[in-house]
């Protein structure tokens, strides 16, 4: 009897964190608002900006942990390792997502993809990364709020310039890889 309950479950955590990822983008909890023009981030590389799937990926792609404790740091090169080969760093350093739970579900997917690609994330280095991510984002992203959220809104306007951008190029030259 107990069996049905399962494939439930999943179909109800998985609307679940659709749910989320539709209703809100950004689980940071409102602080005073950001005078605008505060955001003060470098601007990225061509390359990256061609290539961005989300706004997240326009953003810095490291972390000054010169402040954190010890073993924040050692986590923060896990992290650097695992995480930047097969998108830059920055798609997660200014990522919405704050909490543990929030980024377990994540790594839980990351963990997939990495092993059918044949490079599977050990689970004692996930563990690193995961304890690195949660305090990084209530150092970076909750205990500075208002910050953070110049930062994405800054972002945000980038990936709309950025995909016009994009839109105008395929408009001159609708399919630049096809072979002619
Ligand atoms: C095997 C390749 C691979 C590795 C390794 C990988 N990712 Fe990803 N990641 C992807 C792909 C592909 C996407 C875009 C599709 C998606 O969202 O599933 C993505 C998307 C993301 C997103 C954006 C999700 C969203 O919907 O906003 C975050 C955050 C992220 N990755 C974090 C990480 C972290 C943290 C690590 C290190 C544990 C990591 N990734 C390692 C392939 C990878």
């Amino acid at each position: 009897m107990r069996a049905p309950l399962i494939p439930a479950a999943l179909v109800l955590v998985a609307g679940g964190c659709a749910a989320w990822r539709l209703w809100g983008e950004i689980p940071v909890p409102a602080g005073p608002p950001a005078p605008s023009g505060s955001a003060d981030v470098p601007r990225a590389p061509d390359e990256r900006r061609k290539a961005a799937l989300f706004y997240s990926d326009l953003g810095p792609d490291a972390v000054d942990v010169s402040s954190y404790p010890a073993e924040h740091r050692r986590g923060y090169e896990v992290y650097a390792r695992l995480c930047s080969r097969c998108h830059t760093l920055a798609r997660s350093v200014n990522a919405p997502y704050v909490d543990r739970t929030w980024w377990e579900f994540y790594l839980a997917s990351m963990r997939m993809r990495a092993h059918f690609h044949g490079e599977p994330l050990p689970k004692k280095e996930i563990r690193a990364v995961l304890d690195f991510l949660e305090y990084d984002s209530r150092e970076r992203k909750l205990a500075q709020a208002p910050r953070f959220e110049a930062i994405t809104k800054e972002l945000r306007l980038r990936f709309e310039s950025a995909l016009d951008e994009r839109m105008e190029q395929l408009q001159k030259d609708p399919l630049p890889h096809r072979p002619r």
